[in-house]
């Protein structure tokens, strides 16, 4: 059994952090995957507002005893930053003490609300020097992630085997650390990078349990590699995701210069929702890293999770015989 600072911290019995992804990580979603041994990360910006909020934490403790986690979402495209503090509150009120949060800034005003309600604080950020502010401001871990990541990866474009030891070389408090990992060997190549834990996103999204269409999840164990892009970069919101039809035309759209309105009209959240509720798989984009490649089967969060922490104990264990 692998156990780390970031277990010790987060009390789960895996080093495996399933990142937030919002319309994904609901409380359902968010149970299963604690349920199943990793601390997973309820997505705050699934809801308009703070009571929204404090029934889905509700309804998650009710469907797990196990460690979990809520995203405060800063990115301002994402969330309405006035509603923040309503949020935090709420997270601390239902008695959920591991807040991450993620997105443009560390959120310098609501540091003193996490200390004061005695919270696990988590800040994700994409770079050597922002993991540095975090850390600076009180973060107890920094999870950092590369330019393999689904989702947002930042502007500095910098792979996650060299963005993560940069990280903990910076820092001296516990750093998880991902983008691109899929299976047990990258569970190990992580940890022996020095970091303590390892977020995970689009491996998740082919499980049984993941509330996305299956038309979704069969378009993901069929991709490639090679089939992502990044997107948004020239409205500063660069995000990697699956390259289909509405990304291509996002591409489109950024190399004429379009405006912000027509990238987002085409990137809006309600045209993800057709296509994770309907199987739509053109109407809208899908944050998806590099790893996607790698992914092969659609087993249960649990079927998964063990397979993985399996299969990293068996590198970590060859690995040690060859360097005796
Ligand atoms: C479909 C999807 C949606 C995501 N949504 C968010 C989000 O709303 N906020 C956020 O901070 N990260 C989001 N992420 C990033 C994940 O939390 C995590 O950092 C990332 O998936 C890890 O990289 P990987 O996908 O290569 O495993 C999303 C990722 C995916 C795949």
């Amino acid at each position: 059994m692998i156990k780390t600072k970031v277990t010790e911290m987060l009390d789960c019995k895996y080093p495996i952090i399933v990142g937030t992804m919002a319309n994904i990580t609901t409380p359902e979603f968010v149970a299963a995957c604690s349920n199943a041994g990793a601390c997973a990360v309820l997505a705050s910006a699934n809801y308009r507002t703070p009571e929204e909020l404090r029934e889905a934490i509700r309804r998650t403790s009710s469907l797990t005893n196990q460690p979990f986690a809520v995203n405060i979402n800063l990115f301002p495209a994402l969330m309405p930053q006035d509603k923040l503090e309503g949020f935090v509150e709420a997270t601390l009120d239902e008695g959920a003490k591991i807040i991450e949060t993620s997105g443009h800034k560390a959120p310098e005003h609501l540091v003193p609300k996490f200390k004061q309600g005695d919270a696990i604080w988590i800040h994700k950020c994409a770079g050597v020097r922002y993991a540095k502010k975090g850390a600076s401001l009180g973060a107890d871990i920094i999870t950092v992630v590369g330019y393999e990541n689904g989702g947002a990866t930042g502007i500095l474009d910098i792979g996650t085997l060299v963005m993560a030891p940069s990280v903990v070389d910076a820092l001296d408090i516990p750093v998880i650390a991902g983008g691109g990992v899929t299976d047990g060997r990258g569970v190990a190549a992580i940890l022996a990078l020095g970091a303590e834990g390892v977020i995970m996103g689009t491996r998740m999204m082919a499980t049984k349990e993941c509330p996305i269409h299956d038309n979704l999840k069969q378009a993901f164990i069929q991709a490639r590699e090679t089939d992502t892009s990044l997107v948004m970069r020239s409205i500063k919101n660069t995000h990697r995701v699956w390259r289909n039809k509405a990304a291509e035309q996002i591409i489109e759209l950024e190399s004429q210069k379009s405006s912000l309105q027509q990238i987002v009209q085409v990137a809006s959240g309600q045209n993800a929702l057709k296509m994770y509720r309907e199987g739509d798989l053109d109407a809208g984009i899908v944050s998806c890293g590099q790893g996607v490649g790698l992914v092969k089967d659609i087993p249960t969060v649990k079927e998964l999770l063990d397979r993985i922490m399996k299969d990293a104990e068996d590198v970590i264990q060859k690995l040690g015989i060859i360097s005796k």
